[in-house]
């Protein structure tokens, strides 16, 4: 692994992703011992004028977990806080950046005793709208110098723009001052256990190769759910919507991941390769395929317009163009403010052909991967119910991440990505044209919502969503297992 002075820079080091999100996925890395404080330095930089010491009693706030109220822990809380250092400044003009480039140098020649590159991390938790003057701030006053080697790389996060036209000119206007490689767009779905289990999954077992294909699976379900609304958010949110906020990028990714094809090796490039292909190969969607639904009481938020038209929640079918996929409809499901909180990967298959059992009526072979909570893979299948009768039920292979992997702590999802950024790992990023491919998809049917042509149903908040989405899962052939629910085994 490479060495050398380290600097961390948090821009927007004072808003909300920050402090929950960057800052405590840092400190559990320091904790775990990969942010060595003989290397590494965290600079904050946002516009609010406020002291070193102002910013620490922000964040310490977030790193407070009171299952680990141990002493050991308050003590890193402390040393961790004291690498932490704060400049003030703009976005868009150059001296808040010619100060931060000053107060990196001064780190990295005090450090230089310790032999090695310098390397500069820019996380932007920031709104995009100001990514192309924060780039070029970068580019023009804060890059790598050392003679060593090292790198600077920046690290960025959803929304890459409003549609396909947007998003391709914010990736020129950032590709005109940092080469791919040096660019990590985010989606934090990639970094979760489970997300990244399934390459392993789906190429390393026997069991599924001969079976992941049209010929023996009916259809797919991509579902996020949350059980709270828009909560203080309505305003960002009803800039985008629930296709922008979750389907287009992280049910998208994991969408990638389940219907891609073999990759040539674990290269970041052949891995995102085989993403765009499988994109590329999705057709248009049809409205008769999508239903939006906006639930009740959305619009009493202060920040959202009254007659927005912003869908809060919607179900549509994706259709793959290509051998192993024709005819297998992948049903993608979001929504807020609906009756549970899951994200979980459903692929059915089809019924047994010349059933002497019956089997029909109690259900189909399922496996799901379950994300969170509680991570789960289980098979639903049917078994013999034991004793005396020759009946059948349904049951499950069960592999649930709590009970079989007991004392394992499953890192967050920003921990694992923002140490890929310090390798250099881009396995788990979006490549520029995913993004694009990805854009392709979804944005005739942005446009239709966006100019009210294409209208949400109004749900109840605690409900399953419209049940014309329910409608549409059926007509697509899903077919729900009745009086049978698996349940998270309890420790
Ligand atoms: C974010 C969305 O990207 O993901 C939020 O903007 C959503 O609206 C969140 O709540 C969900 O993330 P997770 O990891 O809690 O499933």
């Amino acid at each position: 692994p490479e060495t050398g002075c380290l600097s961390i820079i948090v821009l927007g080091a004072s808003g909300d992703l920050a402090k929950k999100k960057t800052f405590p996925a840092l400190f559990n890395l320091y904790r775990q011992g990969f942010l060595p404080a003989e290397e590494v330095h965290i600079f904050g930089y946002a516009r609010t004028k406020i002291s070193d010491e102002e910013l620490r009693n922000r964040i310490r706030g977030f790193l407070v977990d009171n299952k680990a109220a141990s002493s050991k822990y308050s003590d890193d809380v402390l040393k961790f806080l004291e690498l932490i250092k704060y400049v003030s400044g703009s976005y868009d003009t150059e001296d808040g950046f010619r100060r931060l480039d000053k107060e990196i140098s001064e780190h990295e020649i005090s450090k230089n005793s310790h032999e090695g590159s310098s390397r500069r991390l820019f996380y932007l938790a920031l709104p995009p709208s100001v990514y192309p003057s924060v780039c070029k701030m970068i580019r023009n006053c804060c890059m790598n110098k050392s003679d060593l080697g090292g790198w600077t790389r920046i690290v960025v996060e959803k929304p890459f723009g409003r549609d396909l036209e947007s998003a391709e000119k914010l990736s020129t206007q950032i590709g005109e001052l940092f080469d791919e490689p040096q660019i990590y767009r985010i989606d934090h779905y990639l970094g979760k256990e489970l997300v990244q289990n399934l390459l392993v999954l789906r190429f390393a077992n026997r069991f599924f190769l001969p079976l992941w294909n049209r010929d023996n699976i009916h259809n797919v379900q991509i579902v996020f759910r949350e059980d709270f609304g828009t909560d203080g958010r309505g305003g960002y949110f009803d800039e985008y919507g629930i296709i922008r906020d979750i389907i287009q990028n992280h049910l998208l990714q994991v969408f990638c991941l389940v219907a891609m094809e073999k990759p040539v090796s674990l290269k970041p490039e052949h891995i995102r390769d085989e993403k765009v292909k499988v994109l590329q190969s999705v057709l248009p969607i049809t409205d008769e395929e999508v239903v939006l639904g906006q639930y009740e009481g959305y619009r009493d938020d202060p920040t959202v317009p009254d007659n927005s038209n912003t869908p809060t929640f919607a179900t549509m079918v994706l259709r793959i163009h290509n051998e192993r996929w024709e005819g297998v409809p992948f049903i993608l499901k979001a929504g807020k403010a609906l009756n549970s909180r899951k994200a979980e990967i459903r692929v059915q298959f089809k019924d047994v052909p010349g059933d002497i059992f019956k089997c029909k009526k109690q259900g189909r072979n399922e496996f799901v991967i379950r994300l969170q909570p509680s991570e789960a893979m289980y098979m639903k299948l049917t078994v013999k119910q034991p004793g005396l009768d020759m009946s059948t039920v349904q049951s499950e292979l069960d592999l649930s991440y709590r009970q079989r992997y007991q004392g394992v702590v499953i890192p967050e999802a920003y921990e694992r990505l923002i140490l890929d950024t310090i390798r250099g790992d881009q396995q788990h990023f979006v490549r520029r044209d995913e993004l694009k491919a990805a854009w392709e998809i979804f944005t005739p049917m942005l446009h239709r919502i966006d100019d009210g042509e294409f209208k949400p149903i109004p749900y109840q908040p605690g409900s399953r969503g419209p049940v014309e989405a329910d409608e549409l899962l059926e007509k697509a052939g899903y077919v729900q297992t009745h009086g049978y629910i698996w349940i998270p085994p309890t420790l």
